[in-house]
């Protein structure tokens, strides 16, 4: 009988890539709270993590084995203007997934993120000290540590920035970025915002691996093969689809006073996830191949 996992936020950018890409070696649901995702062939539940009672719910009709749980405020923008509420979906909606799951004996997969640092140091290791810089940092650590707290046995995913193909509700990174190259607009890229930047399909690979290999709780850095700036990437991106390279504007955060405050190097040591369960990200320009094809 094949694992069941629940993918919570499954109409999200990750969330929606995780249905599909993991549908088939899992019995896969997926929960929404104010979007549906069209055209996915799974059962979907609506949830709210205000309440528990609809995640009580969701998890006694599905019967997961695993919860991947994706669903978050992941606007840092949004998250700074709106810090009360930022806590109540991140940290207080993953204390009620985490206290549902221990009681039925399910493990979580938490979705992190590598924005807990304060990107000082770079090149992060899973037991390097987290010190977040804006809200929704603050609010994904506090999420980590109780769900870590509630059961040791729960797996926390911090992943990198994100990219890959759209989803129905949010236009990816490249697509975005490419969309407005495309109208001839100048692209801001920062010099000062390093990262390792991961592709959805290899936070499922990932995701798979560690179910698959039933890995230890614990936290696992999960990035891209590459270290790089925002502005390398654009550079990597005009280097791969091959547009004017003066629509590229090299910025640094300073030139934008008004941004909430983002950490300047939170790349991030993968070496544990490849020695606990074969972790190996694709590399970047293959990917970007992929993504506009
Ligand atoms: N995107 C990145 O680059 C990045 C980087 C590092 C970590 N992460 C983490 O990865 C996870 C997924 O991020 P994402 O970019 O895919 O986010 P997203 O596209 O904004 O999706 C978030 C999901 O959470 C759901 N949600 C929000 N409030 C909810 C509530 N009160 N009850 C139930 N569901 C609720 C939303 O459901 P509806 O749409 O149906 O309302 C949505 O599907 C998050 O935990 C985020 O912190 C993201």
């Amino acid at each position: 009988m094949k694992t069941r996992v629940l993918i919570t936020g499954a109409a999200g950018f990750l969330g929606y890539h995780l249905v599909f890409l993991l549908n088939g070696d899992f019995e896969v649901a997926g929960t929404f709270h104010n979007h549906l995702a069209s055209a996915v062939p799974v059962q979907f539940f609506k949830i709210d993590l205000a309440q528990p009672v609809t995640v009580e719910d969701c998890i006694e009709r599905f019967k997961p084995g695993y919860v991947v749980h994706c669903a978050a405020s992941a606007d840092v923008d949004w998250c700074e203007k709106n810090p009360d509420e930022a806590m109540a979906i991140n940290r207080d909606g993953s204390v009620v997934i985490a206290e549902i799951c221990a009681r039925h004996g399910i493990r979580i997969i938490h979705i992190s993120t590598d924005l807990v640092f304060d990107g000082e140091k770079g090149d992060y290791i899973e037991s390097d000290l987290p010190n977040p810089i804006n809200v929704y940092g603050k609010s994904k650590l506090a999420a980590e540590e109780t769900v870590s707290d509630i059961s040791s046995d729960n797996i926390i995913f911090r992943v990198a920035l994100l990219y890959g193909p759209d989803s129905p509700h949010k236009k990816g990174y490249v697509k975005d970025t490419m969309d407005k190259i495309r109208r001839g607009e100048r692209v801001r890229f920062f010099a000062d915002q390093i990262r390792t930047p991961l592709y959805t399909a290899d936070a499922a690979q990932a995701i798979e691996s560690a179910i698959n290999t039933n890995t230890p709780g614990g936290i696992y850095h999960i990035g891209g093969a590459e270290k790089l700036s925002r502005l390398q990437f654009g550079l990597k991106m005009q280097e791969i689809y091959g547009f004017e390279k003066d629509l590229i504007l090299p910025s640094i955060m300073a030139d934008v006073p008004s941004m909430v405050a983002r950490p300047k190097d939170v790349s991030f040591v993968i070496s544990k996830a490849t020695q606990s369960f074969g972790y190996l990200p694709t590399p970047l320009h293959s990917v970007l191949k992929t993504i506009l094809a």
